[in-house]
């Protein structure tokens, strides 16, 4: 039996038995519960196996543990191999959500940490984790996590880009005071915005819409469509595909798919179209470095009729707050 641990269980960590991949290297070590101690089942650098998966679920263990200070290391396993887990037929639907819900709600700290006011960041960051606690009644199907997997699989930077879009549009959105389903809705419509993306082939993603082709940006144009299409297996809300359906339409009626004018398109989509450029911009893409808040507010502002200027204004507050802007 491998060597014995004897710290106090503050040290430790539960994670679900299901996070062991076979055929991965955990990069944290893995420890069981044997009455009041820790007892080391797998050391960071072994080579999981379905032995280590099949033992546990022979064994009856409904948790396994890691040491606290590993957080971080775990936290990236599971954000590395999550649309591997979401897919994984042999673990419980609740276990594949509740392993969504508690990667996207890190990532979503991760953005306003690094982006957003610390003044009032515990309350804020305490609200967007509900929101996102509440969204995982969306993927309580396999279907609907195939779904979710099928995007987060075309590429991190479309799933980080929609984590990021959907900070900033809640932000946003909650200076309008709208009620809890309208949040939620754009919770999870803001971070899909995008799920029509992984229907255009990789190559397309990776290029500067401005220089496509006319062929490639027909092509392009069709992914909010797209998007409507490939999450019919997650129950969205109206208000959730107003946000994917209309990420690109424009004030002045130039943008797509339909051409809407001000008016006719819907305050969730107008929020989320603005905070999409705004990410968008403050992002590293394949074709650009990313700019700074200063200089991405600066080009949105020189696009007139593009923006709903009340929202505009209320990013620009948001992100005054934290002295970016
Ligand atoms: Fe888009
Ligand atoms: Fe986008």
């Amino acid at each position: 039996m491998p060597a014995k641990n004897q710290d106090t269980p503050q040290n430790y960590l539960p994670i679900p038995p299901e996070h062991i991949l076979p055929g991965t290297r955990a990069g944290f070590e893995i420890y069981l519960k044997q009455g009041q101690r820790f007892v080391l089942y797998a050391k960071d650098n072994d080579q999981l196996t379905e032995e280590h998966r099949s033992r546990l679920g022979a064994m009856g263990a409904r948790k396994v543990y890691i040491s606290a200070g590993k957080e971080k290391e775990h936290a990236e396993y599971v954000q590395k191999h999550l649309a591997r887990i979401l897919n994984d037929e042999s673990i419980p639907v609740d276990v594949r959500s509740e392993t969504w819900s508690n990667s996207a709600s890190r990532l979503a700290e991760d953005v306003y940490e690094a982006n957003l006011p610390a003044t009032v960041l515990r309350k804020r960051v305490q609200r967007i984790r509900q929101l996102i606690e509440m969204s995982r009644r969306f993927f309580d199907t396999p279907e609907a996590l195939k779904e979710l997997a099928r995007f987060i699989d075309c590429g991190q930077q479309a799933y980080n880009h929609g984590i990021g879009t959907m900070v900033y549009a809640l932000c946003v959105m909650q200076t309008f005071d709208p009620d809890q389903a309208t949040m939620t809705d754009m919770c999870i419509g803001s971070m899909l915005h995008d799920i029509g993306k992984a229907t255009l082939p990789a190559t397309l993603s990776e290029k500067d819409p401005e220089t496509m082709t006319p062929e490639e940006f027909t092509a392009y144009m069709t992914h909010p469509v797209m998007g409507v299409r490939a999450g019919s297996a997650i129950p969205l809300m109206p208000e959730a595909i107003h946000c994917v359906l209309f990420h690109h339409e424009r004030m002045d009626g130039k943008g797509y798919p339909s051409g809407a004018t001000e008016g006719e398109i819907p305050l969730t989509a107008r929020v989320t179209a603005t905070c999409n450029t705004y990410d968008g911009l403050t992002r590293d893409q394949p074709w650009r470095e990313r700019l700074t808040p200063f200089e991405a507010l600066k080009r949105m502002r020189d696009d007139t009729g593009a923006h709903d200027p009340d929202v505009f204004k209320r990013l620009v507050q948001v992100l005054s707050d934290s002295g970016l802007a």
